[in-house]
């Protein structure tokens, strides 16, 4: 096959929700469409359930699953398509946020009782910086829910989507009993017996069909009727050309726990969601078809085997073709490398590839010379933009508990900052180092693995900041003068950038109102 046509069927996509919503059904419901599993429950995610916030062996446990199922590919109508997993605990949301740069499109899951959600929120803002084409599922139709015109106002409000529905729920909860296609004009019933397999649902053709009160009442019926007039009357015509430009977003209705309107989901995916996409690099923008590879790293996970200090860089393949055994350019490091054995992802299998093109993820086994946002190129001096970090939610400071292993703490911290797993700031006072994280966890994570992967110890103590802010500027004189007396709140992070550690939201606002000429950003990209 060309490569032209190995990069045009490929669709590469991640599942985005508020945890419990329903991604990791979904996700495992349409490996079982794809008939890349056998059954229900072989595949784990990464999901740390909630449960497990305080159980930390628990999370060690989870990590381990979580390699095999950080991508899942499978082949799916002549498409190749790969599912990048996102956690769905919050703590580990800048995960999430750094797998949607690797992502071409997401689907969105919605509860349909819960509605919108905090986290949905967060991840279709991150989801619309960036373009990505949206696609909704509305989950558990099976249970007592919103009204749909309801839930679709509160999407199109709070994650200011433009939205059309391609499917329509004939009632909810007790009384659901199934979804009209907008697109064939057909209807699928819910049936009982449907729940344990999968199979193709009963259908009618068209709602003038006499036979539908027949089926689902005569009220059911005619409030369908007028559901889909009202629906054809106020929503946009769906056009696929304005989704791929992430300007609008089909929404489906369905149930992953009872296999329904699945299928129809995977189908329109496979038809409608984009094929690779180009990539803008500082440089210039990089096409999937240019016959050069190039990549990123936009993710690393650590062996879980604490003897074998190796991780696992997770690049996607941004143009070119990818070959084993070949010299690549690390473009930060200047360094040419060549990987013996690349790892590609089918369902919940790893294997060695020989090729690997745009829109597959390679797993590449790294002994530390990789760091989020790294690329590797053909030779070319590219530099991939756009792997997000925010301000942190927790800070503290990290002392060295063990003195005569201050070596093995450094190189720890550093490397696992390069993972992602929190950020480091060290104060311009006093050369203090403070970890940032999103959520508490991390330090329980980062205190165990620094014990058990590097032999050294540490301990924390409070730093009470408010929020980290980096700082760009155009005027040197102000930004002088603020450092000199914002000296004690000055620290640089891993990059070397100027970062505020405002101590209070009073502090910073204050700042921003005198220091007019400098810019305190609460997210930055590398
Ligand atoms: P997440 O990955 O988004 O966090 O959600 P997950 O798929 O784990 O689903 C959360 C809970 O919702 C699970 O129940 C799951 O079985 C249930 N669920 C998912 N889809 C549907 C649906 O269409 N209808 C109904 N009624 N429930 C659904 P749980 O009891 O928390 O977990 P489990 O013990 O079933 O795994």
């Amino acid at each position: 096959m060309s490569i032209l046509k190995e990069i045009e069927r490929r669709r590469t996509f991640g599942i985005i929700s508020h945890p419990d919503a329903g991604k990791t059904t979904l996700t495992e419901k349409l490996l079982l469409f794809g008939g890349a599993i056998q059954e229900a429950g072989a595949v784990k995610s990464n999901k740390i359930k909630r449960t497990a916030t305080s159980d930390f062996m628990e999370i060690e446990k989870q990590r381990g699953i979580s390699v095999a199922t950080s991508v899942m590919g499978f082949e799916y109508k002549g498409k190749k398509i790969n599912i990048l997993d996102t956690p769905g605990h919050q703590d580990f949301a800048e995960d999430t946020y750094r797998t949607l740069t690797a992502v071409d499109s997401a689907i969105v899951v919605v509860d349909v009782a819960k509605g919108v959600e905090s986290q949905t929120e967060k991840l279709v803002e991150v989801s619309r910086m960036r373009d990505i084409p949206l696609i909704v599922f509305i989950n558990k139709l099976d249970r007592e829910g919103r009204d749909a015109f309801d839930l679709l106002d509160e999407i199109e409000e709070k994650l200011g989507l433009r939205v059309t529905p391609l499917s329509w729920p004939i009632g909810v909860g007790q009384d659901f009993q199934g979804v009209y296609s907008m697109a064939d004009q057909s209807l699928r019933f819910f049936t009982e017996t449907l729940k344990q397999k999968i199979g193709d649902s009963i259908e009618i053709k068209g709602l003038d069909d006499p036979n539908l009160p027949k089926y689902i009442g005569s009220k059911a019926a005619e409030r369908l009727r007028e559901d889909v007039e009202l629906v054809t009357g106020v929503y946009p015509a769906f056009s696929v050309e304005e989704y791929r430009k992430g300007l609008l977003s089909p929404v489906f209705f369905g149930s992953a726990l009872n296999n329904f309107g699945i299928k129809e989901l995977l189908d329109s995916f496979v038809e409608i969601a984009p094929a690779p996409q180009p990539k803008q690099a500082e440089e210039r923008l990089v096409l999937p078809h240019e016959k050069d590879f190039s990549g990123f790293v936009f993710k690393i996970h650590a062996n879980m085997d604490p003897k074998h200090r190796d991780r696992l860089a997770f690049v996607k393949i941004v143009s070119g073709t990818f070959e084993r055994n070949t010299n690549y350019k690390h473009v930060r490091l200047q360094k040419e490398l060549k990987f013996s054995s690349p790892t590609t992802f089918m369902a919940s299998k790893k294997s060695v590839v020989e090729e690997a093109y745009p829109g597959d993820i390679v797993g590449l086994h790294d002994t530390g010379n990789f760091r989020i946002g790294d690329t590797l190129s053909s030779g070319e001096l590219l530099h991939f933009r756009g792997i997000p970090s925010f301000s942190p939610e927790h800070f503290r400071f990290i002392n060295n508990d063990d003195p005569m292993k201050s070596k093995q703490l450094a190189k720890g911290v550093d490397q696992l900052m390069d993972e992602g797993v929190a950020q480091l700031f060290t104060l311009e006072s006093n050369g203090r180092k403070i970890i940032g994280t999103v959520g508490a966890l991390q330090y329980e994570v980062i205190q165990y693995r620094l014990e058990h992967e590097y032999g050294a110890k540490c301990s924390y103590e409070p730093y009470p900041a408010h929020k980290a802010c980096w700082i760009t500027y155009t005027d040197q004189q102000q930004f002088d003068e603020f450092r000199k007396l914002k000296h004690r709140f000055m620290a640089k992070d891993k990059y070397d950038r100027w970062v505020f550690m405002a101590d209070s939201a009073f502090s910073l606002q204050m700042s921003k109102d005198k220091f007019d000429k400098l810019k305190f950003l609460m997210k930055s990209e590398i």
